[in-house]
């Protein structure tokens, strides 16, 4: 099994194409042509790993900020476990260090500290379920979960009869086309107010992921968790959490990323595929087992105290961010600026007399 592919510390991110104004007070007169202008064009935020010398501004070095299992996780020093791979060690050092032939003990602390990330890793490893076809992930892991209490599982299905998209909306993918997959995880590390950071989480999980493995920088989040490629809907995803005691407990994320499919019934979504974007095909398992340890790496960040990072990246790429645009609101279309978000995740946005106006994702619709 190879090594994590990079640590989330490596990011260097820059959002220079959009520039905030000053305060976040919005000039009534900018409104019909910032509403009428394209989204951000490509040129916008960039990951290069590696590239940057630089602290990275969004994500900082990962010793300040991390656990030491976390720091260790990070920087690549074990791989993460995932079922069906085989777990080799990584040099032959570490081989000795398993069979026990390194003379020299680590320190008290160092051993602590695997011990602990050991058993980080074990609490996190998720077990593959594969479907021929369900009608919808979602639903199969959700009604699983009720009936068994399970946690840490994906499910993958080759094609769903009815999947789910948010709201009354459905979901659609050609079948064996993209990947369709849900994954239930323990989510009772987070305070139950402080419910929108797994969502955060998860799209800056996928837009970093998605980011690196095409090698592109034109991907943006869309408020709350979707990728658009130039205005396009790359991936979208449905989360479900499930409280006990008024408290989180589990939560089915699910997540649709349109990979090799080429032509979509749907066009009002405006969906967009990787092929469509690279002209290549993409292995779907290959894929999958990527972008869940991807999802893991940003929810262990989530856990060891990483909030505040996820948050900046997020702001940094979230589309519109402190920009004018057009939105439905009850049918009605108003051009408003995007303020920021609450801290329910609430999308804040201001009219042209700067009020401020807060809407959760059945309220409003981007235009
Ligand atoms: C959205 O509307 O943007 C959310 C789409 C979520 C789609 C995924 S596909 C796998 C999982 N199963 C479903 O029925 N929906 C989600």
């Amino acid at each position: 099994m190879r090594p994590l592919q990079r640590a989330v510390g490596d990011y260097h991110v820059d959002r220079p194409q959009v520039e905030a104004p000053r305060g976040v007070e919005p000039s009534g007169t900018n409104c019909p042509n910032a509403c009428s202008r394209p989204p951000p064009p490509g040129g916008g935020p960039r990951c290069s790993v590696g590239a940057h010398p630089a602290p990275c501004p969004i994500f900082p070095p990962v010793t300040s900020m991390a656990s030491a299992p976390t720091r260790r996780l990070l920087r690549g020093g074990a791989p993460l476990p995932i079922p069906n791979r085989e777990v080799k060690p990584r040099s032959a050092d570490d081989t000795a260090v398993k069979r026990g032939k390194v003379g020299r003990r680590p320190p008290l602390a160092d051993s602590f500290s695997y011990l602990l990330f050991l058993f980080i890793l074990n609490r996190m490893k998720p077990s593959f379920i594969h479907l021929k076809s369900t009608d919808s992930t979602n639903t199969f892991l959700i009604e699983k979960v009720s009936a068994q209490n399970v946690e840490n599982i994906v499910v993958y299905a080759d094609a769903q009869s009815h999947g789910k998209g948010l709201g009354s909306n459905t979901w659609e993918s050609e079948p064996f086309k993209n990947l369709t997959f849900s994954i239930a995880l323990n989510t009772t590390f987070i305070e139950v107010g402080n419910q929108f950071q797994l969502s955060q989480s998860i799209a800056v999980a996928l837009h970093k992921f998605l980011s690196n493995y095409l090698n592109i920088n034109e991907l943006f989040i869309k408020w709350p968790n979707d990728i658009l490629f130039d205005n396009q809907k790359l991936s979208g995803v449905l989360i479900s959490n499930m409280l006990k005691n008024n408290k989180m407990h589990l939560s089915i994320v699910g997540i649709g990323i349109n990979v090799n499919q080429v032509e979509f019934q749907d066009w009002p979504t405006h969906p967009i595929s990787m092929k469509m974007i690279t002209g290549k095909e993409f292995d779907l398992e290959t894929l999958l087992h990527s972008v869940v340890e991807s999802i893991y790496e940003t929810l262990e960040l989530l856990r060891s105290d990483g909030y505040p990072a996820i948050n900046d990246y997020y702001l940094k790429y979230l589309y519109r961010y402190h920009q004018w645009g057009n939105y439905s609101i009850d049918g009605e279309i108003k051009c408003l600026f995007m303020k920021g978000l609450d801290s329910f995740g609430r999308l804040l946005l201001l009219d042209e007399g700067s009020n401020e106006l807060a809407f959760d994702v059945k309220q409003i619709k981007f235009v």
